[in-house]
C-alpha cells in the first residue's frame, strides 16, 4: 500500500497507523544516508515553514532549522517573546494568518489543546514540537535509535522510568503500542499515567501483539530490558516549587550502574535530553545547594557509558523531523 501523508498534521501519533510510522522511519533512514554521503536533497525549494516556540529548545529548534535548510526551504522562528501570539492574537487567528504565508507550522507550547486548535484553523500541516501531553517528533528519533541498535522494533523490551505521566511517558506508551514494543512505565503511584490513555494504548498494543505494564518496582521493571529511558523529573512548565516534592518522590528511581546491570548486557540508555547528570548547569547547581543531590534521573557514570545512545538519539531528531516535514508538505 502506498503511504501518502501530504497535508497531514503531526500532533500526537494516535491518529497514525503502524504503516505510516514505519514509512516515516524508513524515510528518515533515507535522509540520514543522503546527509552522511553529502548528497544534496533540496527537494522543497520555494517552500517556507514557521517554527513557534513558547518554551525553550535546543534540539527541536535546530532540527527543524537544519532539516528545512537541507530541503532548500526558508524558516522563520517565533520565540516566547516578540510575536503577537497569545497576547494580542488568538491561536485561531494566528493559524489563519500563518497558513497564508507558510507551507507548514511547528508549535511547541503548553497545552495539547493549543496545538490542536492551531491545526484546526490552519490549512497547512501543523507539527507538535512538544506540549505538556505529547512529544511525538521525539518518538521517531527514539525508535529509530532503537532500531539502529537492535535491527528491529517488534518485541523489544523498553522501560521508561520517572515521571511516567509526562509528555515523554505518554508518547512512549503510544508509540510502543503502535510499533509492537513491550512497554513498561515505572514510577511512584502518584505519577502514574492517565487511565483513559493507558486503556487506549493497551487496546492498540493488544492488536499489535505487545504489552503495556505500569509498576512502581524499579528492579522488576528494569530486569532484562533492551532499553532504559529516563527523562527530567520536572518538565518545562511545571512549577519550580514542585522540585522538592518531585525529588522526594523520584530519588529512588535514579538510573545507576546497578540498574543498568539488572537489564540485558546489550541494554541501551536513552534520554530525550537535556539531562541533569552532573553539576554543569545553573539549575543542577541550584538543586545541589537546596537539596544536596548532585545527579538526578541518571548518574553521570551511566550517561557517559558505552550503553548510552543519547547523542545518536539527538542527531536522529534532525533526520526524523526532516522526514515529517517532507512527507507532509511535499507536492
Ligand atoms: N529533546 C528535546 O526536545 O530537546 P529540546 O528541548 O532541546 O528541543
Ligand atoms: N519532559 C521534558 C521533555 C523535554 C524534551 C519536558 O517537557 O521538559
Amino acid at each position: 500500500m502506498e503511504i501518502d501523508l501530504r497535508g497531514r498534521d503531526f500532533l500526537g501519533l494516535l491518529d497514525y497507523s503502524e504503516l505510516e510510522i514505519r514509512y516515516l522511519l524508513d524515510l528518515a533512514k533515507y535522509f540520514k544516508q543522503l546527509k552522511k554521503s553529502k548528497s544534496p536533497h533540496r527537494f522543497l525549494v520555494n517552500k517556507n515553514i514557521v517554527t513557534i516556540f513558547e518554551k525553550d529548545s535546543t534540539r527541536t529548534r535546530c532540527s527543524f532549522d537544519v532539516a528545512a535548510f537541507d530541503l532548500g526551504m526558508g524558516v522563520t522562528y517565533l520565540g516566547p517573546t516578540g510575536s503577537q501570539i497569545g497576547k494580542k492574537e488568538t491561536i485561531a487567528d494566528t493559524a489563519r494568518v500563518l497558513c497564508r504565508m507558510y507551507e507548514g507550522i511547528e508549535y511547541r507550547g503548553f497545552s495539547q489543546e493549543l496545538v490542536e486548535e492551531l491545526a484546526k484553523y490552519s490549512s497547512v500541516p501543523v507539527w507538535n514540537g512538544l506540549t505538556d501531553k505529547f512529544h511525538p517528533t521525539q518518538m521517531l528519533a527514539d525508535f529509530l535509535t532503537m532500531e539502529e541498535n537492535f535491527g528491529h522494533l517488534k518485541g523489544l523490551e523498553l522501560v521508561f522510568v520517572g515521571d511516567i505521566r509526562n509528555n515523554s511517558g505518554n508518547s512512549l506508551m503510544v508509540m510502543s503500542a503502535k510499533m509492537g514494543v513491550n512497554f513498561t512505565a515505572c514510577g511512584p503511584k502518584e505519577l502514574w499515567p492517565d487511565e483513559d490513555l493507558l486503556k487506549t494504548c493497551r487496546e492498540i498494543a493488544q492488536k499489535n501483539g505487545s504489552t503495556i505494564t505500569v509498576t512502581d518496582n524499579l528492579l522488576e521493571a528494569t530486569k532484562d530490558k533492551d532499553a532504559i529511558y529516563a527523562d527530567v523529573w520536572l518538565s518545562m512548565g511545571d512549577p519550580p516549587e514542585e522540585w522538592e516534592a518531585r525529588i522526594n518522590l523520584l530519588k529512588s528511581y535514579q538510573i545507576t550502574k546497578d540498574i543498568l546491570d539488572n537489564a540485558k548486557d546489550s541494554v541501551i540508555f536513552l534520554h530525550a535530553l537535556p539531562s541533569f547528570h552532573n553539576q554543569g548547569t545553573t539549575i543542577a547547581q541550584d538543586i545541589q545547594k537546596k537539596f544536596g543531590i548532585s545527579e538526578m534521573e541518571v548518574t553521570d557514570e551511566v550517561f557517559e557509558s558505552s550503553h548510552s545512545k543519547v547523542f545518536d538519539e539527538a542527531e536522529n531528531r534532525m533526520h526524523t523531523i526532516k522526514a515529517v516535514i517532507y512527507a507532509t508538505i511535499r507536492d
